[in-house]
């Protein structure tokens, strides 16, 4: 595969993706034992990665997205996060599972968390694709993720730097990094 100019180094191929995604989904298949299942993706990062998550369900499924305020044109969190777009689906008393792209700060995972809570769901539990677990600045575990990374930057399979990268059919680390 041609790496792009700008990348150092793929950390996950598409299929390495796509066969965690599997995996994910079957153990989540499993734990909700045929109830409906409500996803909540946050936008823009995560939509590869919930229609791979969508397909390995074996679930009565819904979903719908929001949006929150991102990192721009940083590398780091402002610290601040705001929510930009809400839910059109109704959740109240519903299963539901947010998932999210990667969790850094975990301050993003967290405002979502507290506005999806207003929204009265059953149960809310979380799935990050990727997990950087040594830059939180608030203590927030994913109930599942897909994988374990160090603290870098990375762009691809949906994820940007300043909304480039996106379309990279990998996730790789960012020669310009934080
Ligand atoms: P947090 O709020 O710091 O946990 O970061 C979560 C959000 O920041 C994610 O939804 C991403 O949009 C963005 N983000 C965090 N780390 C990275 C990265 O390494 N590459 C691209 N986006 C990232
Ligand atoms: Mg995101």
């Amino acid at each position: 595969m041609q790496l792009h100019a700008d990348i150092k180094e793929i950390l996950f191929t598409s299929d390495q993706i796509k066969a965690r995604a599997k995996e994910l989904g079957r153990q989540i298949s499993a734990d909700y034992r045929e109830k409906p299942l409500a996803l909540v993706g946050i936008l823009n990062g995560v939509k590869p990665f919930l229609n791979d998550l969508l397909g390995a369900l074996d679930l009565p499924i819904s979903h719908d997205l929001i949006e929150l305020s991102s990192y721009g044109q940083s590398t780091v969190s402002s610290g601040t996060v705001k929510v930009l777009k809400d839910v059109a689906l109704d959740i109240s008393g519903k299963d539901v599972l947010l998932v999210e792209d990667i969790i850094d700060t975990g301050l993003t995972l967290y405002t979502a968390i507290e506005h999806l809570r207003a929204h009265k769901p059953a149960t809310l539990k979380t799935c990050t694709l990727l997990n950087k677990k040594t830059g939180r600045s608030v203590a927030i575990t994913p109930d599942y993720y897909g994988f374990t990374i160090p603290d870098l930057f990375v762009v691809g399979y949906g994820l940007d730097y300043a909304e480039n990268y996106r379309e990279l059919p990998y996730i790789g680390v960012l020669k310009i990094n934080k």
